[in-house]
């Protein structure tokens, strides 16, 4: 018994080194941030006390992190460390838990693993890094010069370009506008665009060349950069920016809720400056954000739709983020696109299922979000959409799923610009 104690108690140690190293960001050189037996818990609840109960936990920065919240249920990953104190307010909030993953370490290792192992070519059966994504796309560029064209965003806060590519196959088509990889763990979003893009331009089905012929695309397959390396070499697990604060150690902003449209509002971020919603001090404080801004501002006229590539939940979430009490109002026809987009993926036979309504509506406050503020600038149809899978692997999707995710994104697309021209959103503005 005493030994099992000490066992445990030498364990809990080796841990809690671990994730203050983890938190407090002061880790070595070539020191990456682990998450052994750090486990996911998904909780279900039937009332907003018991979810208030359970997200006073997340407060608790160190040992807590939710990485799903509905109204039904939340997801929870759960140092081991904080075991005990985890079950203590299941208990108390009178709440149930199911594990999701027992050691999210696991699920890292093998992919870095299947990463390692891979051949030097680009391809979908593993996750690539941030250089050899431009390096694809400047092959893509060259491949393809008649009708593509590379753009720069601007400049992220470490100084990196953020790049784009826009394909037009003619003049005066309708545009749509993608954004990936905001949130920079969502590797499953990059890996997505880069093989849409890849179908546009050498596909020879007939659906997919009306796609790609009759529509302008600008598609910027990483948008958060600076966030997009640290997962590769620091923090699998790292959402946010990387820009550091001047009121605390915690660094970087959520960009998804940096854009100036009811920044702040209704607790749809926190002004907590470690929190992974941190909405950061002021609209546009991130230089990525703000450059995204200008950019899509520019251009904003010649672009019909927006997407902004997210994972995970498979929803399809329109505006707005910071209020269910109001709807858009073409929310109707919203939900006739979003409609169209999961009927399409619910036909397919991997018979995956999306849901769709607005963001605050389906999924909980979040204000400053790059689709509101595309809506609120007049792009009409502006979604988010969250990708698979609904918490089986989470963010730390296995590669194997990537082609399957991507079949269903490109018949979701097709399916949904259908849906837009039926309606007559596809109209040149
Ligand atoms: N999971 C996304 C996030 O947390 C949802 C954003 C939804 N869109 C919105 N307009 N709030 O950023
Ligand atoms: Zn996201």
């Amino acid at each position: 018994m005493q030994f099992c104690v000490l066992i445990t108690l030498l364990t809990c140690f080796a841990f809690s080194r671990g994730a203050s190293v983890a938190q407090e960001g002061i880790e070595k050189q070539d020191e990456r941030v682990r998450y052994d037996n750090y486990a996911v818990y998904k909780i279900n609840y039937d009332n907003s006390i018991q979810r208030q109960l359970l997200l006073q936990l997340v407060k608790r920065h160190e040992s807590f992190s939710l990485w799903h919240d509905s109204p039904t249920e939340i997801h929870l990953m759960v140092s081991p460390l904080a075991l005990s104190e985890f079950e203590r307010n299941l208990i108390r909030a009178n709440a149930t838990a199911e594990i999701f993953l027992a050691n999210v370490q696991n699920l890292i290792d093998n992919e870095t693993e299947a990463n390692a192992k891979a051949t030097s070519s680009f391809g979908w059966t593993r996750y690539h890094n941030l250089a050899e994504i431009e390096a694809w796309l400047d092959d893509i560029l060259a491949t393809y010069p008649d009708v593509t064209e590379g753009f720069v965003v601007g400049k992220s806060y470490e100084g990196r370009n953020i790049r784009g590519i826009k394909i037009s196959y003619k003049a005066d088509n309708p545009g749509v506008f993608i954004e990936s990889n905001i949130h920079a763990r969502e590797w499953i979003t990059s890996a997505t665009a880069t093989w849409f893009i890849n179908e546009l331009l050498s596909s020879t089905d007939d659906l997919i060349r009306d796609l790609a012929e009759n529509h302008d695309w600008y598609i910027v397959p990483v948008l958060n950069v600076d966030g997009f390396v640290y997962t590769h070499e620091k923090d699998r697990l790292w959402r946010k920016t990387r820009q550091p604060s001047s009121i605390s150690s915690c660094v970087g902003v959520d960009p998804n809720r940096n854009y100036d449209v009811h920044w702040m509002e209704n607790g749809g971020a926190s002004d907590d400056p470690c929190a992974l919603d941190y909405a950061g001090p002021h609209p546009f404080s991130e230089p990525e954000i703000k450059a995204m801004s200008e950019y899509l501002g520019s251009i904003k006229d010649k672009v019909n739709v927006f997407l902004a590539f997210h994972s995970y939940a498979q929803l399809l979430l329109s505006p707005y983020g910071h209020t269910a009490e109001k709807f858009p109002d073409n929310f109707d026809d919203m939900m006739k696109v979003a409609k169209a987009y999961a009927d399409a993926v619910g036909a397919m036979p991997y018979g995956t299922i999306y849901n769709y309504s607005s963001a605050a509506d389906i999924l909980y406050p979040a204000s400053g979000a790059t689709n509101d503020w595309a809506y609120q600038e007049g792009i009409r149809i502006s979604y988010t959409v969250e990708f698979r899978d609904r918490g089986r692997f989470a963010f730390v999707l296995p590669p194997a799923f990537i082609i399957p995710n991507a079949e269903e994104v490109l018949i979701g697309i097709i399916a949904l610009i259908d849906e837009c021209k039926k309606l007559g959103y596809l109209n040149l503005k």
